[in-house]
């Protein structure tokens, strides 16, 4: 490292060079901020040597603290094999290709598929390519509105800025015209006199009223967060959450659940959208899948977008420089291995692979298999893809995984 600079030093060429995001940048051009040093276990130091405890772990990415050891040698270890190759051009490296496995057995069952970004924002900007290639391959281009909710925050890139729906963003950048919002389930802030439970029930038929507004058929996806985090820690009520479940089983349009703060065990499951029996069929993470100590973001992809993505030819034309960078793999899979250890996961019997594929015997339509990942429950899950022709059905699988740690698929 260069020669240390005290506070002084380090203020005066911070104010004078750096634009800070999400800052007043005339005021901290005249005031400056606070330098940070260094850090250990949850708390931080600045260049005063003041210790601070670190609430915020970071900005909701060091779930695990700063003081790691496995993470960082990793990353180190990493850094002298292969600091760095892309994943473009037909390739791939070990630590990429081992961190996809892990966040398919650590995601919900219909997640088999992952890709890399960097950050939060891209993953979303991803999630739009992704929906938009699903339904030009389906013969649905037509299908191309995006609904989301006001004050929530999907990163800050133009299209994860107008996804989100932070007033003070939108005032500052063009959004883009295909998508479109609606109430948050913020019932302390704006329920007023209303019943939570029934507040909770009438901000989510503001979906099923916006997707009749729009058109169904040109309605491609519905996207937000368990709980909105930058917006305020916002947990909607109860009734919130089943009643969007019941809208997105209905209609013709994709769930995008963004995990970016609530994945990796904010809500004491492995990811919100467990927390609150949903089956997202994209699911957006970046922070914690390093513990904040290298960048990196994906989304996974459930095996209905996969399914068309996998089966059709022609180029994904998407891709960053970065996907799948292998020091950036390498601390997600040290991550994964600190966090499998501190939770009750355990892998899946190696006889049985998690995810098979047949034809539902009654329709023929491509029927998903899985297996309990609890390790004393071997029963099988198993569901058509039109969810109305499971061979066993869900109610049973309920009661066969009882002792499943895993939650359940909903009924
Ligand atoms: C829910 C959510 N989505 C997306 C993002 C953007 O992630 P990033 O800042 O890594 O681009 C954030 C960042 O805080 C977030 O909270």
């Amino acid at each position: 490292m260069s020669t240390k600079l005290d506070t002084a030093q380090l203020r005066q060429l911070d104010q004078a060079h750096y634009l800070h995001p999400f800052t007043n940048l005339q005021t901290y051009s005249q005031h400056g901020g606070r330098i940070i040093s260094r850090a250990e276990h949850v708390y931080i130091y600045d260049s005063d040597d003041n210790k601070l405890l670190d609430g915020m772990s970071g900005l909701w990415c060091c779930n695990l603290g700063y003081s790691q050891t496995s993470i960082k040698d990793a990353i180190t270890a990493q850094l002298q094999e292969l600091p760095f190759y892309n994943s473009f051009f037909q390739c791939a490296n070990q630590p990429a290709v081992e961190l996809a496995r892990a966040l398919v057995e650590v995601t919900p069952a219909q997640f088999n598929h992952v890709f890399f970004t960097n950050s939060g924002s891209e993953a979303n900007d991803t999630n739009l390519r992704l929906v938009q290639r699903y339904y030009n391959l389906l013969g649905k281009p037509e299908k191309n509105l995006i609904i989301s909710r006001r004050n929530a925050y999907h990163g800050s890139t133009i299209a994860s800025a107008s996804l989100g729906g932070m007033s003070a963003m939108h005032q500052q950048t063009r959004g883009l015209d295909y998508i479109h919002h609606i109430s948050q389930p913020y019932w302390f802030g704006e329920g007023a006199d209303e019943d939570p439970q029934d507040f909770g029930i009438r901000v989510a038929r503001e979906l099923e009223q916006k997707i009749d507004e729009l058109g169904e058929a040109r309605v491609a996806a519905f996207i937000a967060e368990p709980v909105q985090g930058a917006g305020g820690v916002i947990i909607p009520p109860d009734s919130y959450w089943p009643e969007i479940r019941r809208i997105c089983q209905q209609r013709d349009i994709l769930l995008i659940m963004d995990e970016v703060i609530c994945g990796f065990g904010r809500t004491g499951n492995w990811f919100g959208c467990q927390t609150y029996g949903l089956e997202p069929d994209l699911m957006t993470f970046a922070k914690a899948v390093t513990n904040g100590y290298q960048p990196l973001g994906g989304v996974m992809v459930g095996d209905k977008v996969a399914d068309v993505l996998l089966s059709h030819d022609g180029e994904f034309a998407h891709g960053l420089t970065y996907s799948g960078h292998p020091a950036a793999c390498a601390a997600g899979l040290a991550t994964l291995k600190l966090l499998r250890k501190k939770t009750s996961w355990k892998p899946p019997p190696a006889s049985s692979p998690r995810i098979s594929r047949s034809a539902c015997n009654r329709c023929a339509t491509t029927v998903s298999w899985a297996r309990c990942a609890a390790s004393a429950c071997s029963a099988p899950w198993n569901w058509c893809a039109t969810n109305t022709h499971a061979s066993v059905s869900r109610q049973t699988l309920r009661g066969l995984c009882i002792a499943a740690t895993r939650p359940m698929p909903p009924a």
